[in-house]
């Protein structure tokens, strides 16, 4: 473990070309995941963080399509694989683990057997190897009895017994890379916290985690470093702490649940007023103007550069600079 970065994902744009026109999905995103740490990017839903994700690994479904950019991941630009050497890399070196299990986990084969074949499909192993790894992995992601467990069909476990299993076959080919994307939305509070446990656990063993949420509580309990993602583009970034203490975009404090009224006093607002414009209608400018109490008039017409505000703390905003200044 060091400071080296398992993934770079350098300007990338993702685009949906639809009739009405170009959807941006993911416009411009660059963002790093160093080895042994867990990354988060948070946002609220249609921001483009499964997007980014699905970009990763190449996952893109009509009409959406890569536009630019690198995907630097152990030295390759995944952008200029095969569609051969991606299908090695995926459930092998990067793994994804989704929302919801039910629909990855295929409901008429026992969960044990699953776990197996995630291994078969990328290690050649004896059948009893397999087995015997696929249950130790049940057992690490913490499901007691493993060995009778593995036994279970997908309906006859709970929703966090589920995700755990998703974890097993995310984790069985030791990935360099692990992509949870909302692995906790559908789970309750306990259960989410134990899976975040567990996440942090991995971390710990050196699994290196590009962790996706729409709740700045969950990434504030687990990520190292945080990326605030809006209408498709990084509008801040930071260590989880400075993020915390010193969010600077007006739209990361409205996620933090209270917006201060830069000069006058503070107003502190329960929830971000509006939802996220629909992408095709963006203006040309910072794509929050249309919902920022700070915004000036000439906020929707340039759109600020993501800019060092303190070391290691990025933030695009125009009035960013103006208030340190
Ligand atoms: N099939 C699709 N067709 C057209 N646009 C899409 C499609 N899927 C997603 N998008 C666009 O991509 C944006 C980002 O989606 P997504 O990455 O799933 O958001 P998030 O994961 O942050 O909730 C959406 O707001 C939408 O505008
Ligand atoms: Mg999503």
């Amino acid at each position: 473990m060091g400071d080296k970065n398992v993934l770079e994902i350098r300007h990338l744009r993702t685009s949906f070309f639809t009739q009405k026109g170009e959807i941006r999905a993911v416009d411009d995103v660059s963002l790093d995941v160093p080895e042994g740490k867990i990354t988060g990017i948070v946002g609220e839903s249609g921001c483009g963080k499964s997007m980014t994700a699905r970009t990763v690994l190449r996952l893109l479904k009509y009409p959406g399509k890569l536009v630019g950019g690198e995907i630097l991941f152990d030295g390759r630009d995944l952008t200029k694989l095969t569609e051969k050497e991606m299908a090695k890399i995926r459930g092998g070196e990067i793994s994804m683990i989704f929302q919801e299990p039910m629909t990855s986990l295929n409901p008429v084969v026992r969960v044990g057997k699953q776990v197996e074949e995630a291994l078969r499909l990328h290690r050649r192993l004896p059948a009893r190897e397999a087995r015997r790894q696929a249950v130790a992995m049940l057992d690490a992601v913490g499901i007691a009895e493993a060995e009778k467990r593995a036994h279970c069909y997908p309906h006859e476990l709970s929703g966090g017994m589920r995700q755990r299993v998703m974890i097993a076959m995310a984790m069985i080919c030791k990935p360099k890379l692990l992509i949870a994307d909302e692995p906790t939305t559908a789970l309750d509070v306990t259960v989410q916290a134990q899976i975040l446990n567990l996440m942090k656990r991995l971390r710990d063993n050196g699994t290196s985690i590009l962790l996706i949420s729409h709740d700045l509580g969950v990434v504030a309990q687990v990520c190292d470093t945080v990326y605030v993602m809006y209408a498709g583009r990084i509008v801040e970034q930071a260590e989880v702490c400075e993020l915390f203490d010193h969010a600077a975009h007006p739209y990361t404090r409205g996620l933090l649940g209270a917006v201060s009224s830069l000069g006058s006093g503070a107003a502190t607002l329960e929830t971000i007023p509006g939802v996220v414009p629909n992408l095709l209608h963006l203006p040309a400018g910072c794509a929050f103007s249309l919902r920022c109490g700070e915004c000036r008039a000439d906020c929707a017409g340039h759109l600020p550069e993501l800019r060092e505000c303190a070391p290691g703390h990025r933030v695009r905003c125009h009035r960013i600079g103006e208030v340190s200044a």
